[in-house]
């Protein structure tokens, strides 16, 4: 065409030709590598690498750089994944907002401009560097991020948004892959860090089979209860840092809030007669907890006892209830034993299963553990208590929260921490169950 039918010039139009429709396999792949191959490219020896720092910058919510590995890498791409309604946008829009001055281009699929001010306006903060766009079509919003120049680029969600050249749906594993790979070469070329966030399917993968979570460099996994209001960030892969981290989040009427010691949130305070009840200390990746269990024994009414646990696995419970049964002679089969795990929260770490067997026999005996006690050791089929991994971290922040006692398994080698100078805990070494009880009960 010689004359622009959209401006009227003449001379203006130029020819490019229309991309070659890739096969979806090879071909995403092969571009989500696009960004390291260059023609100069070649062999070096690692010294002759020069190393830089990788340049972090903080994203205003404490909790969250932390589960970063101490910020947020630029060029790095980051996925959150989680359930619906379990508070992804909330957290992402968060950020802009409580980071004053980073200038962010949220891009949301699902929401209109209006809904997503309505929910900021309920977060409150100022985000006066906060862009918004609602688009689905990649390329607008490859076109709209190159020519704002964001520090920071949030996708809501990867599976709403769609590319041109390739012709299913949104949200099929072609289009997923295809975008996040041209999102991974906008991030890498221009150096500006992308969130993405991911919907998880019903069998828990992050959509569709996983195919993101290699293409990424961070996977963070929001978890927990939607009805709940505890949430828990957890770093599932991280290129720049531990995976070990794990944050914890209350969602409120106004956003999520930081919780920086969750063991607070998870022993509530209540009179101490209580029988049942007993204290774990568990780790969740690197982190110590203090979490409540509490369980109820009751005489059958009918003759199969029931079992039931909440937040633990039922299987586990069986088998501490044989334990105790054959191992220590307790009666058992003839009462109803239910388990709950307070605060919401999923327990699988063994160093739970001393304080699981002090709170089911505490409310067998109907005689209650002073609410200074916890514990920390694993039960073995024999009856045997084992030694449970990080036990210092465990008394330690047993300790910090005001413990005055803590039960370990007597093969837990000799702890420094019993004998350092200043410390308050009584570190109670035990051995058997039978030890336990005539610690606890008598
Ligand atoms: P949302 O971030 O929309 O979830 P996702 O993007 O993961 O699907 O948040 C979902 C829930 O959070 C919603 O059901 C309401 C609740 N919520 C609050 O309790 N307080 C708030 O301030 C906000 C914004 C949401
Ligand atoms: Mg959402």
């Amino acid at each position: 065409m010689g004359r622009c039918p959209a401006c009227g010039e003449w001379n203006t139009m130029v020819e490019e030709p229309k991309a070659a429709k890739e096969s979806s396999s090879g071909g995403a792949a092969a571009r989500s590598r696009a960004f390291i191959s260059s023609s100069d490219a070649r062999p070096m020896k690692l010294q002759e690498i020069s190393s830089t720092d990788e340049s972090r910058f903080s994203i205003g919510i404490g909790e969250l750089d932390r589960v970063l590995g101490g910020g947020m890498v630029e060029g790095s791409i980051v996925l959150i994944g989680g359930e619906p309604g379990i508070g992804k946008s909330t957290l992402s829009l968060q950020i802009p907002l409580c980071c004053g001055n980073l200038k962010t281009l949220y891009v949301s699929g699902e929401e209109s401009p209006k809904q997503i001010k309505m929910r900021a306006e309920r977060l409150g903060g100022r985000g006066e560097e906060c862009m918004v766009l609602s688009e689905t079509l990649l390329e607008n919003i490859l076109a709209s991020a190159k020519e704002a120049k964001p520090q920071l680029l949030i996708i809501d969600s990867i599976q709403t948004i769609y590319s041109e050249s390739i012709e299913s749906s949104a949200g099929s594993v072609s289009q997923v892959r295809e975008c996040a790979s041209a999102l991974l070469r906008f991030a890498k070329e221009s150096n500006t860090p992308v969130i993405l966030i991911g919907h998880i399917t019903k069998d828990g993968t992050i959509a569709g089979p996983k195919i993101l979570e290699h293409i990424v460099d961070v996977v963070l996994q929001f978890e927990g209860d939607t009805k709940g209001s505890y949430r828990i960030l957890r770093s599932i892969k991280n290129r720049f840092g531990s995976t070990d981290e794990l944050a914890v989040f209350e969602m409120t009427g106004s956003g999520l809030r930081e919780v920086n010691n969750p063991s607070e949130i998870l022993i509530p305070a209540h009179q101490d007669d209580l029988s049942g009840v007993a204290i774990g200390a568990m780790m969740d990746g690197t982190r110590p907890f203090l979490i409540e269990i509490q369980a109820l024994v009751s005489s059958a009414a009918y003759g199969t006892p029931q079992r039931s646990a909440t937040g633990f696995d039922g299987r586990r419970l069986n088998m501490l209830l044989a334990v105790l049964e054959k191992r220590a002679g307790f009666k058992l089969a003839a009462k109803d034993v239910f388990l709950n795990i307070a605060g919401g929260l999923k327990v699988s770490d063994p160093a739970c299963d001393l304080a699981i067997v002090a709170s089911i026999l505490s409310s067998n005996f109907d005689l209650y553990i002073s609410p200074k006690i916890c514990f920390a050791a694993e039960v073995g089929l024999s009856g045997e208590i084992r030694p449970v991994s990080q036990v210092e971290r465990r008394i330690a922040e047993a300790e910090k929260l005001g413990f005055e006692q803590i039960y370990i398994s007597s093969f837990n080698k000799e702890t420094s921490f019993s004998k350092k100078n200043g410390s308050h805990i009584k570190v109670t070494p035990v051995n058997s169950i039978a030890a336990l009880c005539r610690s606890l009960f008598q």
